[in-house]
């Protein structure tokens, strides 16, 4: 996974991804779907640093956040007192009861990098939602993604978080060894009175799919699709799904 989730990297992730994404625009989004099908228990999956937790608890929705990272459940807790976050990996969790509604945003599912990653959390999603629940998650469209990496060899990202200006310079490198994989540099830096200073410097290999691939995983594991959403976020075009448990 990437090393920008551990330590003080989660940090720098919070304060940078907080001027990429509209999290405001993220939750209503989300929440759509969630009142469109009367879900009244919220499983957010990848939870990250806590800032789609901090819209649903502003609600008064019953939300958890589960997530792997130590170092992001840490900031997520300082930000959501009263919030659950669980430690988790969703490729083998198990909640004391079964969700309304679960959520895997921001892009999480890229690192689902196997197909057996995948086949193992849509398992997971379905011992641990109800029978009228939905699950609702994106990922990045590989159709589109890597034409545009192909194109672009730097992608520069600009973000500003209290006053400090932050610069993301990303490369990536198409490998189809086994899926459709992206070797994914990048390197942050602060920009200080003119000087440019490198904070950190992450590698990590992330997953992007084919709309038809997904939509097959789900079919084998025996969910429905009931709406697939063609969606544009900051850096990626990506599609969003929502599915239901297969009626039997
Ligand atoms: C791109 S971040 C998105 C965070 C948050 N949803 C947001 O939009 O700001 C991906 C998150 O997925 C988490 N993650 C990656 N693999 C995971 C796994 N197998 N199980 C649970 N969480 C995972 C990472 O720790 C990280 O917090």
């Amino acid at each position: 996974m990437a090393t920008l989730y551990h330590g003080k990297m989660a940090a720098i992730y919070d304060a940078m991804y907080q001027t990429f994404v509209d999290y405001d625009e993220e939750y209503e989004f989300y929440n759509s779907f969630i009142q469109e099908h009367n879900c009244k228990s919220i499983l957010e999956i990848g939870s990250g640093t806590g800032n789609l937790a901090k819209r649903f608890k502003e609600h008064h929705q019953d939300y958890t956040g589960l997530d792997y990272s130590e170092s992001m459940i840490a900031i997520a807790r300082e930000r959501n007192n009263n919030v659950t976050f669980i430690q988790g990996d969703m490729r083998d969790f198990n909640l004391e009861k079964q969700v309304d509604a679960i959520i895997i945003t921001g892009r999480s599912t890229s690192y689902l990098t196997t197909n057996e990653d995948i086949n193992e959390t849509l398992a997971s999603l379905f011992n641990n939602i109800s029978d009228e629940g939905i699950i609702a998650f994106d990922f990045i469209d590989a159709n589109r993604f890597i034409p545009y990496i192909n194109k672009n060899q730097k992608i520069i990202h600009q973000a500003q978080h209290e006053g400090i200006n932050y610069t993301r310079e990303s490369h990536w490198e198409t490998t189809t060894a086994d899926n459709f994989m992206v070797d994914w540099t990048a390197k942050y830096y602060t920009n200080l009175n003119g000087k440019k200073d490198l904070i950190a410097d992450d590698f990590s290999t992330v997953r992007v799919f084919t709309l038809n691939e997904i939509q097959l995983f789900l079919y084998i594991n025996n969910f429905e699709i009931i709406k697939t959403v063609d969606r544009k976020t900051y850096a990626y075009d990506t599609y969003v799904i929502v599915a239901q448990k297969k009626k039997s």
